[in-house]
């Protein structure tokens, strides 16, 4: 990359530079010898257009590969995956002259009924986190610069541009904002993209402290902030906030409000300059098309990926996987006419789409088919050995720009798979949606359920593979399945109301919650089988000091099948005096196994894996006490678990008028000296340990209030001299 000065340009110029040419370029000056550069979305396969431009995916866009959208690299828990996905489109952008593509998203999925879920990994922040640093160092590494959107706080599609998220600091950075951390810190993409809605008030877009505090000073982020298409709601203090590139381009209204704002003297031209340096350097990456990509080689990668997504919720009698020679009745529309992918800005127009139903016919000796309802699916269904129900959502049911209001099936394919159910021998039902789907009503009904969530252009034949047991399904639910919509902790405050959305639930998002809580889902975060089985030994937990651990266990492929298996660690505690959710994902991997294959894998707990934030140091601190740590096949069904004792933080706090009995008589410096004072002035019934509870959370001022009733007092310097004393 190089760095170009701004100096030489005239103000007017450099104003010119911090907001788009059109709807995908960036301004250039020729005689400066700055170029323009091309941003196109984004996330899972590029959408570039060359005619008639927008961000809702309506007009049409140049063919590309279309690659499992984020919510199946989300199930892959395989950061291969993802960074084989970023790989694949960023060769792709490299060919199609595209600087940066506008991804990956990696929000938090805070409610099923988002209707962006799509596009994102997960509802943990850890997982998110982990796959979009993947994504974005091979995307980098192609030559195309990353777009990590939405920043912030962005999980909901109603009211998307005004609404405001009402979250309190520790949710924030212990749940929104980790993910986005991680990605600025670990894999340095090109551009973060703000999003459209206000946090707690303030336009993301205009929100120093996001832009600015959080992102520049406590991240060190040295890329280049850009808005989401038309989130600038007031250019100069956006730019002051730290926004530098508006997109897309307004006519050049936005300019001449920067141009304005400094020759009144409201806004210094070094903010100016600051902006434009970063939009040089970015302009550094400009690259003629180059590189030829092979459709039929991204095609296969497309395929390969898209079966390491797939989650296989449930396979009784071990229906699955088909024999070539059963008599398999293939049934719904979506195995003729797959859906693959969601709507909005994301939306790529496939160089080519598999359908899972050829793909069956290639792999199996008698199939039959009906697309759709009633009695021709049922009189197939019940000629046959198995069959296989494709069910899900369409694209009409979920897409950018609004939210579902349930997660039932339609009616008239819960109503098919029962029918199918009651006829057949045996049934599998084959899921396509991008977000969360009931499973209830039919789930008991059916043998195997195979998730297939949205696998991209390839996902037919990924999907006839893994039915077949050409590849063994290793993916796993990054997102819980709830029994209800109801039980979800964002239910009774999503998606807000008046203006504001209040993000009550706090850090109890998806599993913690469920976990937590001890509410019942249908599987929960983590849940995925396989064709062969896997037992977990050994599990040894070793602080390493600082507050960090080593985690090490041995996986043994125990079944007859080579498969995957994800290693999911856990770290539970009670230590902090906030309230924890009962347990938290700390670290995974993924490895394979051949049948009989034995492996000892070892994982590392930095010391963010102990470590809560403190919203009054405005810290990450990790109390000292004790830590399970806990080998998971899901959230729910803990394997294996160890101890380990962590010293913590010794934080002795500064003590004030308002600071309470407790704190007070149990500060480590004043706490002694304190009883010494009033030692023999109070009688034995004030130093019970009833009358002790009861004044516990007692202010020391209206405490010395009370005493002094009973005659207690302190000499009058006292409070003040140990209050200088606990500053320490
Ligand atoms: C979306 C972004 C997208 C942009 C450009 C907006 O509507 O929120 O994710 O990158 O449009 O298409």
């Amino acid at each position: 990359m190089t760095s170009i000065e701004p100096t030489g340009l005239s103000l007017e110029q450099k104003a010119s530079l911090l907001s788009g040419r059109d709807f995908w370029h960036t301004e250039a000056i020729e005689v400066a010898g700055i170029p323009s550069i091309l941003l196109s979305d984004g996330p899972h396969g590029l959408r570039r257009q060359d005619n008639a431009a927008d961000n809702l995916g309506v007009h049409d866009s140049v063919s590309a590969t279309c690659f499992p959208p984020s919510v199946a690299v989300g199930s892959s828990w395989d950061p291969e995956v993802a960074a084989r996905v970023g790989a694949a489109i960023g060769r792709e952008a490299r060919a199609a002259g595209v600087s940066v593509v506008l991804g990956p998203g990696v929000n938090i999925k805070r409610s099923p009924l988002c209707g962006r879920n799509f596009e994102y990994y997960s509802e943990d922040p850890l997982l998110s986190g982990a796959l979009a640093v993947a994504y974005v160092r091979a995307m980098q590494a192609e030559g195309a610069g990353a777009s990590v959107k939405h920043f912030a706080a962005n999980n909901q599609e109603t009211d998307r541009m005004r609404v405001s998220v009402e979250v309190d600091e520790r949710t924030l950075h212990e749940i929104y904002l980790p993910a986005f951390e991680r990605v600025v810190t670990e894999a340095h993409p090109a551009t973060v993209m703000c999003s459209y809605n206000r946090v707690n008030g303030v336009y993301a877009s205009q929100n120093r402290r996001l832009l600015t505090d959080v992102l520049r000073d406590e991240w060190g982020f040295d890329g280049l902030v850009v808005s989401d298409w038309g989130a600038v709601n007031d250019r100069v203090p956006a730019l002051t906030a730290g926004l530098d590139l508006e997109m897309p381009g307004t006519g050049g209204s936005g300019d001449a409000e920067i141009v304005a704002a400094v020759r009144s003297g409201e806004l210094d031209e070094a903010v100016v300059d600051r902006s434009v340096r970063r939009v040089l350097a970015l302009a550094g990456r400009a690259l003629p098309p180059s590189g030829d990509v092979d459709p039929d080689e991204q095609h296969r990668v497309a395929k390969e990926v898209a079966a390491g997504c797939a989650v296989l919720l449930k396979n009784d009698r071990d229906t699955l996987p088909l024999t070539t020679r059963s008599a398999v009745a293939v049934i719904g529309e979506f195995a003729a006419n797959p859906r693959f992918q969601g709507g909005g800005s994301s939306h790529v127009n496939p160089t080519r789409v598999d359908t899972a139903l050829d793909a069956i016919r290639e792999l199996g000796e008698s199939v039959t088919y009906a697309s759709g309802l009633a009695d021709n699916a049922v009189e197939v269904a019940r000629e046959a050995d198995v069959a296989v129900v494709f069910a899900g959502l369409s694209e009409r049911d979920e897409s950018e720009g609004f939210d579902r209001d349930t997660i039932g099936l339609p009616a008239a394919q819960v109503e098919l798979i029962k029918a199918v159910a009651a006829a057949s021998t045996r049934t599998v039902v084959v899921l396509s949606h991008g977000g969360v789907v009931s499973l209830e009503g039919w789930h008991d009904d059916v043998d195997s359920i195979l998730d297939g969530w949205l696998l991209g252009q390839a996902g037919g034949r990924a999907l006839a593979d893994l039915l077949f047991g050409v590849t063994n399904p290793s993916g796993h639910l990054a997102e819980s399945i709830p029994l209800r919509l109801q039980d979800n902790p964002s239910y009774l405050n999503f998606p807000g109301e008046s203006g504001h959305v209040r993000y009550g639930e706090g850090v109890m998002v998806g599993y913690r919650y469920y976990e937590t809580a001890e509410v019942a889902v249908r599987y929960p975060f983590g849940h995925g089988l396989s064709y062969t089985t896997f037992e977990t030994a050994g599990l040894t937990v070793t602080a390493t000091g600082d507050d960090s651990a080593t985690v090490a266990v041995t996986v043994t492929n125990t079944g007859t099948r080579a498969g995957k298996h994800v290693v999911q660690v856990y770290v539970a505690t009670n230590a902090a005096p906030v309230r924890t959710p009962a347990r938290e994902l700390r670290a995974f991997a993924k490895i394979s196994l051949e049948p009989g294959e034995t492996r000892r894998v070892e994982l590392t707990l930095d010391r963010r894996s102990f470590a809560w934030y403190d919203v009054e140091l405005s810290r990450w601190v990790v109390s000292p006490g004790d830590y399970t740590v806990q080998i998971g096949r899901s959230a729910a069904h803990i394997v294996a678990e160890a101890l380990v004792t962590l010293a913590g933080d010794v934080i002795i706090p500064v003590l004030s008028i308002d600071s309470t009995v407790e704190e007070w008589f149990g500060h480590p410096i004043v706490g002694p000296e304190l009883g010494e004072l009033l030692a023999g002035q109070s009688d034995r019934a004030e130093s019970s340990a009833d009358w002790m509870r009861m004044v516990a959370s007692m202010p020391m001022r209206q405490f010395t209030k009370l005493m002094a009733y009973r005659g207690v007092s302190l000499p009058t310097d006292a409070l003040p001299r140990l209050i200088e004393l606990s500053k320490g």
